[in-house]
């Protein structure tokens, strides 16, 4: 019998409908769109508003559309991941919330938080329970509500950074189709240069920690962004290597969406030229492990059965990685 592969099957996402613009931050901190436009690529994110609206909300309607637009009953599922760095609580998981929201009652369902790089390393993980034959149904969720840790008056966090996920479908495929190989790294002495101080068992809440304003993300963007650079040109270049693979058996370069200047100089070193690099940066932000699924999503009408795709990403940590695959929708 021919090897099983995990291929994605269907792919939805999910926006909130609030726009928060360069124009509204101008009048928030001291920054501009030129600013913005120029060091970062943003133009505007999506942010969720209204009370007790957390995280799973933009899963919820992720998976929602998902099983409707692949016509699949919820009970089918067998496991579901959901990639988050921004759970509506500590716990339950986030992906338990999911779940019982959109009927889906048989599957085991748990969070991976890996950053940026949560929904690349929750797609290897559940592709490993369809390879192994284990499941033939399972989800994989990446979604952050990145304003619930921002600080709206620190303007080198603020800017980038906004609210959004999405959801694939993944199904055995023995035809070829589906994810090839993939590679991920990690290196815990990235830890202090993007991190939350306090709020968790290290350091938990206290009043004295949300006056100082521990609570929100802290970044120091230099040293992660030439980690991100070289940690994703590094992965995408040996996933190539080993896969024996030149640019031009690429169809579509998948990046993380950080920042366009770390897109564009990726894609410089790999030697792919932008039109075959997917983004959408400039109308989300950073999205955290919502960047992927959403470019997926958006670019769907574009990819083409049997098309080539390497995703990549980088994140707090430090994570990083990218995956292979053969589109198979
Ligand atoms: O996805 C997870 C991983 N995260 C990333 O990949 C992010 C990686 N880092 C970055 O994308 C960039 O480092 C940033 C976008 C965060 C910052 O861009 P930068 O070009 O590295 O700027 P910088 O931090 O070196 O700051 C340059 C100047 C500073 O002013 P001085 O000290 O030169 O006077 C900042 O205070 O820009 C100033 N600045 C701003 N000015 C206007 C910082 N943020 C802003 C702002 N508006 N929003």
């Amino acid at each position: 019998m021919s090897k099983i592969q995990a291929a994605i099957t269907g792919i939805n996402a999910y926006v909130p409908d609030y726009i928060l613009t360069n124009q509204e931050l101008e009048t928030m901190v001291d920054t501009n769109d030129e600013w913005i436009t120029t060091r970062t690529g943003i133009k505007e994110r999506h942010i969720l508003k209204g009370e007790d609206q957390g995280t799973s909300v933009l899963g919820i309607e992720a998976v929602k559309g998902l099983l409707a637009k692949t016509n699949t009953d919820p009970s089918e599922i067998e496991l579901l991941i959901c990639a988050t760095a921004t759970p509506d609580m500590q716990f339950p998981d986030t992906a338990n919330l999911i779940s019982a929201a959109t009927g889906i009652k048989n599957a085991f369902c748990f969070d991976i938080n890996a950053a940026c790089s949560g929904f690349i390393y929750a797609l290897t993980t559940g592709s490993k329970f369809i390879e192994s034959g284990s499941y033939k149904k399972v989800i994989i969720v990446g979604a952050d509500k990145m304003s619930s840790i921002i600080d709206y008056t620190d303007r080198t966090t603020c800017v980038i950074f906004g609210d959004g996920g999405g959801a694939v479908l993944l199904e055995p495929a023995t035809d070829g189709l589906g994810i090839i190989d993939s590679l991920h790294q990690s290196d815990g002495d990235g830890a202090q240069y993007l991190y939350l101080k306090a709020g968790g068992s290290r350091r938990p809440s206290s009043a004295e920690t949300v006056a100082a304003r521990e609570h929100f993300v802290y970044q120091n963007g230099r040293p992660v962004f030439k980690a991100a650079v070289a940690g994703m040109s590094d992965v995408v270049q040996k996933i190539m290597a080993r896969n024996e693979l030149t640019n031009d058996d690429i169809r579509w370069l998948v990046p993380h969406q950080a920042n366009m200047r770390i897109i564009e100089t990726v894609s410089r070193m790999a030697d792919f030229p932008l039109e075959r690099v997917m983004i959408n940066i400039q109308k989300y932000g950073n999205t955290t492990c919502g960047t992927i699924p959403i470019c997926l999503w958006e670019y769907e009408d574009q990819i083409k059965k049997g098309d080539n795709l390497i995703l990549t990403a980088f994140g707090g940590g430090f994570t990083w990685g990218a995956i292979y695959l053969k589109w198979a929708i």
